[in-house]
């Protein structure tokens, strides 16, 4: 930072007392990829974006300290526009390691909550209910805990004893004994700390286990022989706590959030029919009595408004339609927007900027880009039509192309209101169809079109009388 700034943001912020911070600085060797753990997707978005989500419900994204190393830049990127601070831990030598590297950022709050930017289940309520817990109980370290049917493979939690609240140590899977492994009550990877505490006492981690890292779960055992409070608040929400270590367990949060999705539509008025075949992801908004048939998938930042009815095997990405728009199956859209009544597909394909007016009719094997399709149109089969203006009340013939690109730039094609465009045609951009004018099928039309003209671009038809009849005779003469 350079020195005598006259604004320090962080210092003329007044101390604020809760800190989130997320770790997410891991490689993810387990998953065997070369991406970053916290950046493969679950419901359509990266299992750290829904960490940050959760978070930013708690406290303002200041105050949120996401921890990266492994691809720090590309982790940085894709939390940039949610505003959260980023700390660095340049080698990844542990979970305890990464809270000694944000002592600095943390150094002015009261308490911090740890979350694990590879556990994205984790809710709002259960995380105040944590902090709260941890302020009651006067500890120095709160962990969120859970008791799971198969707990393999997650650090168990050692009380005191039963009953007590006090916890005596974590013990990670690694390192327990064939007893502790018995243990089903899980340390979920979410703690509260005292900051002040965490930071006097961090110190006093070693390396000395198996992977030679600094385990943050032994803060327990390290606040324990110092006689400070250790005490575990189990969630009756066992799947909340759920990590993604492994590919497996990634499809399978996956799987649970998206059904999750599906039945929060469907108390706000949408029909799914077999949701468990439908693929929507987080974002996307659905009105009520829009019916969504089997195996539909809904991505991105889609809004689909109320009456509409989506057909089986249409994937629809970032798209916006209006009310009682049908999609017919086998529909593909990317980046459309669809305005009311309009019927699209079956097998239509829109890319992105295709604007499809009120009325609209699109049909089977019609590919569009970048294109505004009037009121009440149609292009009912087999067409492109791409960087087109398209006014309202025209008929596209089966068969017509816009010719957009010569080879090196793309141009533009006008088709005023009321056009009739014959089957076959081909429209070579940059060209004009005036208003109400026809243009005749198979015609190539190179030439703009004035209002209310037919254009004809084709060969004339010559027809040859008799010549059949006499190709037939000569061929049975020769045979003789
Ligand atoms: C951790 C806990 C385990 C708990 C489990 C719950 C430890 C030692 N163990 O195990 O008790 O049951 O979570 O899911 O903490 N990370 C860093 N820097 C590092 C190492 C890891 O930021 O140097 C991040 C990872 O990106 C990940 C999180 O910390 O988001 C947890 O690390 P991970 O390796 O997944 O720990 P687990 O083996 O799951
Ligand atoms: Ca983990």
């Amino acid at each position: 930072m350079p020195k005598g700034r006259s604004k320090n943001p962080r210092s003329s912020r007044p101390a604020s007392r809760l800190a989130i911070a997320i770790m997410a600085a891991g490689k993810g060797t387990r998953l065997k990829s070369r991406h970053p753990k916290v950046l493969h997707e679950i419901g359509g978005k990266p299992i750290l974006a829904h960490v940050i989500t959760t978070a930013r419900e708690i406290v303002p994204p200041a105050d949120i300290f996401v921890i990266v190393g492994h691809e720090a830049e590309r982790v940085r990127e894709a939390v940039r526009d949610s505003g959260v601070s980023v700390v660095v831990q340049a080698e990844q030598r542990g979970t305890g390691h990464a809270l000694m590297t944000a002592r600095e950022a943390l150094a002015p709050y009261e308490q911090v909550i740890v979350l694990s930017g590879d556990a994205p289940l984790i809710t709002a309520n259960t995380i105040r209910n944590l902090s709260a817990f941890h302020q009651d109980q006067k500890a120095e370290m709160t962990l969120l805990s859970a008791n799971l049917e198969k707990p393999s493979g997650y650090g168990r939690v050692v009380r005191k004893t039963a009953r007590s609240p006090e916890v005596r140590a974590i013990v990670e899977e690694k390192a327990a004994s064939a007893a502790q492994k018995k243990i089903q009550e899980i340390n979920s990877g979410f703690y509260a700390f005292s900051v002040p505490a965490l930071y006097r006492y961090i110190g006093e981690l070693s390396a000395s286990n198996p992977h030679r890292e600094y385990y943050l779960t032994d803060m327990a055992s390290v606040f324990h022989r110092a006689h400070k409070r250790v005490v575990a608040m189990k969630t009756a929400n066992a799947t909340e706590v759920l990590g993604s270590n492994t590919r497996a367990e990634i499809v399978d949060l996956d799987a649970r959030l998206r059904l999750a999705k599906c039945q929060q539509l469907m108390k706000e008025g949408v029909t799914i029919f077999y949701p468990q075949t439908c693929v929507i992801d987080c974002d996307v908004q659905i009105g009520a009595d829009t019916v969504i048939e089997p195996f539909v998938q809904l991505r991105g930042k889609t809004r689909i408004a109320g009456d509409c009815r989506i057909g089986s095997y249409s994937v629809i990405k970032d798209s916006e339609l209006a009310a009682n728009v049908t999609i017919h199956p086998l529909t593909v859209l990317d980046g459309a927007r669809i305005e009311r009544n309009a019927v699209v597909g079956p097998f239509s394909r829109m890319r992105p900027g295709s604007e499809i007016g009120e009325s609209a009719h699109v049909g089977n094997f019609v590919e569009t880009k970048k294109i505004k399709l009037g009121k009440g149109s149609k292009a009912n089969h087999l067409a492109y039509l791409g960087d087109a203006e398209i006014g309202e009340g025209v008929n596209v013939g089966a068969g017509t192309i816009t010719c957009n690109y010569d080879g090196m730039q793309k141009h533009k094609t006008v088709i005023e209101d009321g056009v009739f465009i014959g089957s076959d045609s081909t429209l070579v951009a940059p060209v004009k169809i005036g208003r109400g004018s026809y243009v005749a099928a198979a015609s190539c039309i190179t030439d703009d079109v004035p209002a209310d003209a037919l254009a004809l671009g084709r060969a004339r038809q010559t027809t040859k009388e008799g010549w059949a009849a006499a190709r037939r005779a000569a061929r049975k003469a020769a045979e003789k």
